[in-house]
């Protein structure tokens, strides 16, 4: 069989940029991508690129491309399911908060609710694939659910897991390390693969897309998670040893990441990892673990989220110290919320977590990012529920110019690594500051001798 309809249903983080791609790179195939989301699809539509409900680099052109032309953003779910052959599922997956399995599983509502849609829509066989990252076994569910449509449609349904990091998605989206396709071993799961599998081999090498057995496919997702964070919790724990010995973190990362068995990336300390995939994985796996009694295994990778805890809280307390173990009503600025570098999404991004223990101690804080909107910064406080919503709108000020988020602070906290920081007129921003004036980089991204010749006090993680 051949490709030819694709339908994506849920236009977020993953699902816009993947379809986008996919739509540029196949002009032979019509994608069209659907949400509940009204608000979303129209800002997917918008004439305006800027516009576009997601910051991406490169992301604009590629909708700009292939919009219109390949590529559809709608509200019709059903028709767009119904019209096609295959039906690609990217809605979110987060962390239960409530019932059974809270603060760990991950919430299969809105997947189940996809599976419900397709199995009343479809007349015509398809194939699904599971684009969100899910917990393993969770194939058997969607089938379970298509089984009994009643209407003689034939299933298969594929595990096509997303590897792409926010901020490089489209470089990672056109040159993928690999792609990884799950599916049944049978005659009809293997036909369903191989139809996946042309459609990437447009652009992407064969020996790149790896095909695999369903739960493998599953469970390497949420591996692949757990092993990147692994390693930014082990590298974190280490700075704090390193605080206290006189060695350095990134000289010790550089001395490690050079052995060809660890590699360089993944080992910048920081501040914590933030994101919607890493602690929500990490807690889905640890759930898994301990629902077929592996206690061990859940303890392990338990682990990698308490020491992100404990880096955020460190964090936070370290400013608290160094501010004379105060910092009621004192002026903090915050530069950068979003949980990286590159993206506007701000989802358990660490700025949310050391805003909120600075809070605690009434600070007032000032923040400044190149890409969240201040309706998000504030959206995202009052979702952690620890004071009222006017409470935080009168301790949180939000600048759209740096050096006004800076004048008359305390303290200036990095929490973002984003590349404009590093060009700043430091000096321009000492002399406006209050004396003595201190910088907390959380990212370690600033040239710490030049700003100690200016006169600020400076600390980094891990050195
Ligand atoms: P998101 O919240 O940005 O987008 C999900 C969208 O699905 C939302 O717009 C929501 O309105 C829509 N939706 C939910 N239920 C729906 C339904 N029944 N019908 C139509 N639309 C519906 O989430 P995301 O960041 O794109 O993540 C999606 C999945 O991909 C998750 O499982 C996530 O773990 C996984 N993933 C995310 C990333 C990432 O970097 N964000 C990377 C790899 C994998
Ligand atoms: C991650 C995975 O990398 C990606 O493959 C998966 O599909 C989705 O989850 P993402 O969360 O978008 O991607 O960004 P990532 O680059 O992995 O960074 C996650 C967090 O770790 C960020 O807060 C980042 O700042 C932090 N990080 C990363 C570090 O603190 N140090 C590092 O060395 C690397």
């Amino acid at each position: 069989m051949e490709i030819k309809k694709i339908c994506c249903i849920g236009a977020g983080y993953v699902g816009g940029p993947t379809m986008s791609v996919i739509a540029q790179q196949c002009p032979h195939i019509q994608v069209t991508v659907v949400d509940l989301n009204q608000e979303r699809i129209a800002a997917w539509n918008d004439s305006n690129l800027e516009n576009l409900p997601i910051y991406e680099p490169g992301l604009s052109d590629v909708v700009k491309e292939a919009r219109g032309r390949n590529l559809f953003f709608s509200t019709e779910i059903e028709k767009a399911i119904h019209e096609a052959d295959t039906i690609f599922i990217s809605v979110n997956t987060p962390t239960k908060t409530y019932g059974k399995g809270k603060g760990l599983a991950a919430d299969l509502k809105w997947i189940e609710l996809c599976a419900r849609q397709i199995a009343k829509v479809s007349t015509t066989d398809k194939i699904i694939v599971e684009k969100s990252t899910l917990p393993v076994r969770t194939a058997s569910t969607i089938k379970d659910i298509l089984k009994h449509t009643g209407n003689g449609v034939n299933f298969q349904i594929l595990s096509n897991p997303e590897f792409l990091a926010e901020g490089t998605a489209v470089q990672d989206l056109l040159k993928p390390d690999r792609v990884l396709i799950g599916g049944d071993q049978s005659e009809k799961g293997k036909e369903a693969i191989q139809a996946l599998v042309e459609v990437y081999e447009r652009w992407i090498p064969r020996e790149r897309v790896l095909t695999t057995n369903l739960w493998s496919s599953e469970l390497s997702k949420l591996t692949a998670n757990a092993f990147l964070a692994q390693r930014v919790s082990s590298i974190n724990s280490l700075s704090e040893l390193c605080e206290r010995t006189e060695a350095d973190i990134s000289e010790v990362s550089r001395a490690i990441g050079t052995d060809s068995r660890i590699g360089p990336k993944f080992l910048k300390a920081s501040v914590g990892f933030g994101g919607s995939c890493f602690q929500k994985d990490i807690l889905n796996l640890v759930y898994i673990c301990r629902t077929y009694g592996l206690t061990e295994v859940a303890e392990y990778w338990e682990q990698v989220i308490k020491i992100n805890d404990h880096q955020k809280r460190r964090f936070a307390t370290q400013i608290i110290t160094n501010l004379y173990n105060t910092v009621n009503a004192k002026k903090i600025t915050f530069l950068g919320w979003a949980f990286k570098k590159d993206t506007n999404d701000t989802r358990e991004s660490a700025a949310i977590y050391v805003a909120d223990h600075l809070l605690f101690e009434k600070a007032k804080l000032s923040v400044y990012d190149p890409k969240v909107t201040e309706q998000q910064m504030l959206a995202d406080l009052d979702y952690l529920n620890t004071r009222s919503a006017q409470e935080n709108q009168e301790l949180v000020t939000v600048e759209q110019d740096p050096y006004e988020a800076c004048e008359d602070s305390h303290a200036i906290a990095v929490l973002t690594e984003w590349d404009e920081f590093k060009d700043y007129d430091w000096q321009r921003i000492y002399d406006k500051m209050l004396k003595p004036a201190h910088i907390f980089d959380g990212r370690n991204i600033l040239d710490k001798e030049q700003l100690e010749k200016i006169g600020f006090k400076v600390f980094s993680i891990g050195s």
